[in-house]
């Protein structure tokens, strides 16, 4: 199964124009679990534009792009995983680097991850990527290992690895080919290190049309985690429509 989450961050999108223009791709070829990340107000407005039966007609499903760390009570803000729930989430994201860049340690991720499994919210998408300095230094290894291990105790495993380069975020850069192979691979070995295989691992970085044929061809790949090619329904369809 192949997985393609559209991640539109805080972007303000016309929901029901971008179900239009998503709508207006046949994508019926492609076996693909699409996913839409999206923040609360837009999730509202697609739960009221998307007919219930359709959700259910492999179209996308709305997840969440965040979730708290905390169980329950005055945390201003925050929205947990019992309301995730509540709300019928197909999933959420952790880790994204907008979020680490603003706070999120290895630690407070982690316990994200024990918020949304103890609640049942599936798929979870950890993200992983490192910083430009990072690679520069030789460093990504230990590094994404490191952001790996930190996740993966006590029993606590994602539905869904991506691999989210921050130095590719939104810059028009992809990492290369060769880049996210290796890349990876360091997932892959650390996977096997710990017993457990079968993880989907996804790429994310400035995903386009343009380059969203190449990407694909990497033997690992089991999707894409794409920002600024989802805001536009019809790019995005257009992209799930190469799987
Ligand atoms: P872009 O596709 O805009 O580079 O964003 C990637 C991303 O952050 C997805 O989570």
């Amino acid at each position: 199964m192949k997985y393609l989450i559209a991640n539109w961050k805080m972007h303000d999108v016309d929901v029901e124009r971008w179900l239009e223009q998503f709508l207006s791709v046949d994508i019926s070829n492609s076996s693909l679990n699409i996913r839409i990340s999206s923040n609360l107000f837009d999730m509202s407005k697609f739960i009221e534009a998307m007919p219930i039966e359709n959700i259910f007609l492999n179209k996308p499903f709305w997840m969440a792009q965040d979730v708290s760390q905390n169980v329950d009570g005055a945390y201003t803000g925050q929205i947990s995983s019992k309301i995730l729930k509540k709300i019928q989430t197909a999933g959420c994201i952790v880790g994204h680097s907008e979020l680490r860049e603003n706070g999120d340690s290895n630690e407070i991720i982690y316990q994200k991850g024990c918020r949304l499994k103890e609640d049942g919210i599936s798929p979870i998408v950890l993200c992983v990527g490192e910083s430009l300095e990072i690679l520069e230094k030789n460093e990504r290894e230990i590094f994404l290992v490191n952001q790996l291990k930190s996740f993966f105790k006590n029993g606590l495993v994602p539905n869904i690895v991506a691999y989210e380069p921050i130095w590719a975020i939104g810059t028009g850069k992809s990492a290369s080919i060769e880049s996210i192979n290796a890349a990876f691979n360091i997932i892959l070995n650390f996977l096997k290190d710990i017993n457990l295989k079968e993880i989907p691992i996804l790429y994310g970085g400035s995903v386009s049309l343009e380059n969203i044929e190449e990407i694909l061809s990497i033997e690992l790949i089991s999707g894409c985690l794409v920002g600024n090619s989802s805001l536009d329904g019809k790019e995005f369809a257009r992209i799930a429509a190469k799987f």
